[in-house]
């Protein structure tokens, strides 16, 4: 077990703790831990300032006031756009009519690509299709909470406490110590704000939900319900989506009182009197249901109206009997056993010693590059995991915000780009053994599968399968959204074929055999089924190859054909037909033997080039000072858990690193943003350089991070823009360089479990417990003086056997074939 101070979970709620509640250090009730961020005044700006809470099905971020709280309220299924706006939406498609006309543009396209001598076109607009009611994620308005006081407040503190999972705001004013405390319960789908006082009673409290500071959202109708429910229902747009928000106020004190009013007002609030605790819980919901998403629904993608089923989990999460100085603790108790339940048992420790005397502003400005600071790197990592709980286990998975977005129209809507993104926000899932994957396999099989079979037919003359390009709503959008010649985003119909990586990890990390044969597997084949036939032979190199044609790299500007990335996860998604046939019961032995096939026939995607970098295109035109921001094209290669083997079994790992370096650091003249920093992170561990793995890792969260951790896209904004993929990228990296076990084309290739492949010298000592390894393994392991002493690997029972080798500094430490239910220890 480790001896170093890490993650603790299962600690006591709200426990009383011995900081002095002086300015020089952590507020009294931050945990022992260090495990939380902390802030010395109320956070201002809302994307590096304000701290986020949610359970996946609702999100809001709070800036910690005192006499009045501003809550911003997510609901995630709330967007713009789509059927519910207009009628005649059909998710960015061509229409059936035009089926024969775009296969023969197609088939031009194809021609001309073969036949240019730059191997090159300079457009394929004849096969985009205009975005129409794409729509955007859009917010839904503040619940605001004002104490009748002008009392002013001292010793003020704010934080969020990552081995509980809440937001904590304390002050004192009139001799009385305050206290507020925010979360989102998963299990209940609900959010509460509880407010106590040390002193008699707390100030009167009025309760409001305002959308008027949404700019661009028609005013909705706020009403009573009852003496202590508030009722919010509006429409995004007109006509658009429906949405409610419930509200309830419960309050304990000797003469407490809670009232609505003025009934039949369209703008009522909740006020509470001589209470001395007093909290209101949220639930809130959209009349958009995913299981309309198809044929059969006429794609309406409409549910029923959310007002029952809100009433039914406003009455469970905050049952209207009678309160009393018990129940909020229960709540709140069994709510941080939930949280706690998700995150664990997994833990890490990089022998951080938190410190208590700055807060998390003050410890990021003081952060340097190279030098870093394992407590911060420790932080960001917990951090990481906490916004995950917070965002994924809903109906909908994590967008490009999580699910925290602050406006009516969101930057890039706030949707799903599966070109790195939407991978990039699942990476260290499995890892670290968290159950939120589930959300993101039920999107793509009803909200892309439906309406991309139809994209296969009419815009690739495809009659098996299904596609979508880079670009995702919640509305089935499977059309290759581009204007003005934009084919660096919108020609990538490989977009699920990546995504399908994560598919088939599930079930290498699970076995979870009922579901690869109901879900994993279909969604596998459905993509599969389509690049079978949009594979053709290559009419340039007359190689007798298969390729693709056209393509972009994404958001490279050639559009090519045989484009590196494209090959090399059609090719991957194949091993993982192959891989999972047997377990997932098809008896279609013609489809496997054609992917065989296909797969034997088609360019692989590793051509290396003249000035010995991996090519990304099959017709070489690598340009050395190329420092784009994506590296689409070593993807197979050094994608965080995800490597072929093979690039350690030849002169490919050079080429990827020569590639590698010519790329840049992650700042280049297209962007500066910490995804890209924290993809290069965990390329370089991949390739076992710690020290340049540390710098783009210290080097991201130096430019890319605002005081509050959350990942931005222009960090020197006063109003930055929030991204959350370097949030879920970071811990990804950072695993990478302490653990690989990556993916193998076939069972009958040893698993490589490679211990500290790439342990940087500023964590000489430190632990994981619990981390998962594909093929059924839980790893338990240690490290002292920058070298590891022990590891465990426990095989879970029921998974298939198969060749293992545990690998440290290049060395093969142990060998062995995985025998279910054995327990195996490893003394370095
Ligand atoms: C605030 O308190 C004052 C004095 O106690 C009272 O007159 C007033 O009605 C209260 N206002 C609200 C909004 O409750
Ligand atoms: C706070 O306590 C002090 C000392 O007991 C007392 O003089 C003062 O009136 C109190 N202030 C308030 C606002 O209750
Ligand atoms: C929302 O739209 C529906 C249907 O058009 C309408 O009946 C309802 O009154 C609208 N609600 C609000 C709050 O505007
Ligand atoms: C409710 O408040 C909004 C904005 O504050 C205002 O525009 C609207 O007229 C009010 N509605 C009623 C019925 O008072
Ligand atoms: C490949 O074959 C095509 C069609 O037969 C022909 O036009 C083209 O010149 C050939 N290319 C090369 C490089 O031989
Ligand atoms: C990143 O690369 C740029 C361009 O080469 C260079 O100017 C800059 O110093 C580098 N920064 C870091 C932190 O590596």
């Amino acid at each position: 077990m480790p001896i170093f101070p890490r993650l603790i979970v299962g600690q006591v709620v709200l426990s009383a703790l011995s900081f002095a509640a002086v300015v020089n250090s952590a507020p009294s009730g931050f945990p022992t831990s260090g495990n939380g961020l902390w802030f010395r005044a109320k956070g201002s700006a809302w994307a590096k300032e304000w701290l986020p809470i949610g359970n996946g099905y609702l999100a809001a971020m709070t800036p910690g006031g005192t006499l009045q709280e501003v809550t911003q309220l997510n609901i995630e299924s709330l967007w713009s756009g789509g059927p519910f706006q207009d009628s005649n939406y059909n998710g960015g498609n061509k229409q059936p009519s035009e089926r024969a006309a775009t296969a023969q543009d197609m088939q031009n396209i194809r021609t001309s690509i073969f036949q240019s001598s730059s191997g090159t076109i300079d457009n394929i607009e004849v096969l985009a299709t205009d975005a129409g009611a794409y729509g955007s994620y859009v917010a839904s308005g503040y619940l605001i909470t004002t104490l009748n006081s002008t009392a002013s407040a001292t010793n003020y503190g704010r934080w969020l406490d990552m081995d509980q999972g809440i937001v904590r705001t304390t002050w004192s004013q009139s001799n009385a110590t305050l206290d507020r405390v925010s979360f989102c319960s998963n299990p209940t789908k609900a959010c509460f704000q509880h407010l106590t006082t040390t002193g008699s009673a707390l100030p009167g409290i009025t309760y409001a939900f305002n959308s008027a500071l949404e700019s661009g959202l028609p005013q909705p109708v706020v009403s009573c319900l009852d003496s202590s429910t508030l009722v919010l229902r509006g429409n995004v747009s007109n006509p658009g989506m429906a949405y409610e928000l419930l509200g309830r106020v419960t309050a304990f004190g000797k003469s407490s009182k809670v009232v609505c009013s003025p009934e039949g007002s369209a703008n009522a609030t909740i006020t509470v009197s001589n209470a001395k605790e007093s909290w209101i819980t949220w639930v809130g919901d959209t009349n958009f249901d995913m299981n309309a998403g198809n044929a059969a629904h006429g794609y309406s993608f409409k549910g029923a109206d959310p007002h029952v089923g809100l009433i039914t989990l406003l009455n469970t999460a905050s049952p209207r009997t009678a309160a009393n100085a018990n129940t909020f603790k229960s709540l709140s108790d069994s709510y941080v056993k939930s949280y706690q339940s998700l995150m664990g048992p997994f833990a890490l420790s990089l022998g951080q010693t938190p410190d208590f005397t700055k807060s998390t502003d003050e410890l990021l400005s003081a952060y340097k590059i190279d030098t870093g600071n394992a407590y911060v790197e420790w932080l960001m990592f917990n951090f990481g995991r906490y916004l995950l709980a917070g965002s994924a286990p809903g109906t909908l998975p994590a967008n490009l915000q999580g699910k925290w977005a602050r406006d009516t129209s969101n930057p890039w809507s706030a949707d799903y780009h599966a070109n790195i993104n939407t991978q990039m926000n699942y990476w260290f899932a499995e890892m670290t053994g968290m159950d939120v994957v589930k959300p993101l396999f039920d999107y793509m099989e009803k909200n892309w599968a439906p309406r991309g079979s139809e994209t296969a037919k009419v815009l690739y003359n495809i009659d098996q399968g299904w596609v979508v390009h880079n670009e995702m709503n919640i509305f089935g959008h499977s059309g290759m959204k581009a204007s003005g010649n934009s084919a660096q985003w919108a020609n990538y119909p490989e977009s699920a074929v990546w995504m399908m990586m994560h598919v088939w990890d599930h079930f290498d990390y699970t076995n979870d055999i009922p579901w690869f044969k109901s879900q994993g597997y279909p969604l596998l084949k459905g993509v599969a089924s389509f690049h079978l036939k949009k594979l053709i032979p290559d009419l340039h190199f007359n190689d007798s190859s298969l390729v693709v044609n056209p393509c972009n790299s994404p958001e490279q500007s050639p559009i090519t054909f045989g484009c590196a990335h494209a090959q090399q996860v059609i090719w991957q998604l194949f091993n993982s037909i192959e891989k999972g046939f047997e377990a997932s019961g098809d008896t279609d032995t013609a489809f496997l033997e054609e992917v065989r096939q296909v797969r034997a026939q088609m360019d692989k995607g590793i051509h290396i080039g003249s000035w010995g970098q991996l090519q990304e295109w099959k017709y070489e035109m690598d340009n050395p000072s190329d420092t784009h921001r994506h590296l689409s094209h070593l993807l197979r290669s050094i994608s965080p858990i995800k490597r072929h083997p093979s690039v350690h079994q030849g002169t490919s790992s050079e080429c990827v690193e020569t590639s590698l370096i010519h790329r840049g650091n992650g700042t280049g003249p297209d962007a500066d943003a910490g995804w890209e920093k924290v993809w290069r992170a965990a390329a370089w561990a991949q390739l076992g350089d710690a020290d340049t793995f540390y710098h783009e890792l210290s080097y991201s969260i130096y430019e890319n991070f605002g005081s509050n951790m959350f990942s931005l896209y222009d960090p020197g904004s006063s109003d930055p823009i929030f991204q959350i993929d370097a949030n879920f990228g970071y811990p990804a990296a950072l695993l990478n360089a302490l653990v690989q076990a990556p993916d193998v084309p076939s069972y009958t290739s040893p698993l490589i479990i490679n211990i500290l492949p790439a342990l940087p010298k500023v964590w000489p000592r430190g632990s994981i417990v619990g981390a998962k390894i594909r093929g059924g393994f839980t790893l338990d392991f240690e490290w002292s003086n920058a070298k590891p002493t022990t590891a465990t690997l426990r095989a879970a029972p029921s998974f298939k056997a198969r060749p293992v080798q545990v690998v440290y500094a290049g060395n093969v430490v142990s060998t062995f074939t995985s025998s279910p239910g054995n327990t195996r220890v490893i003394r370095f």
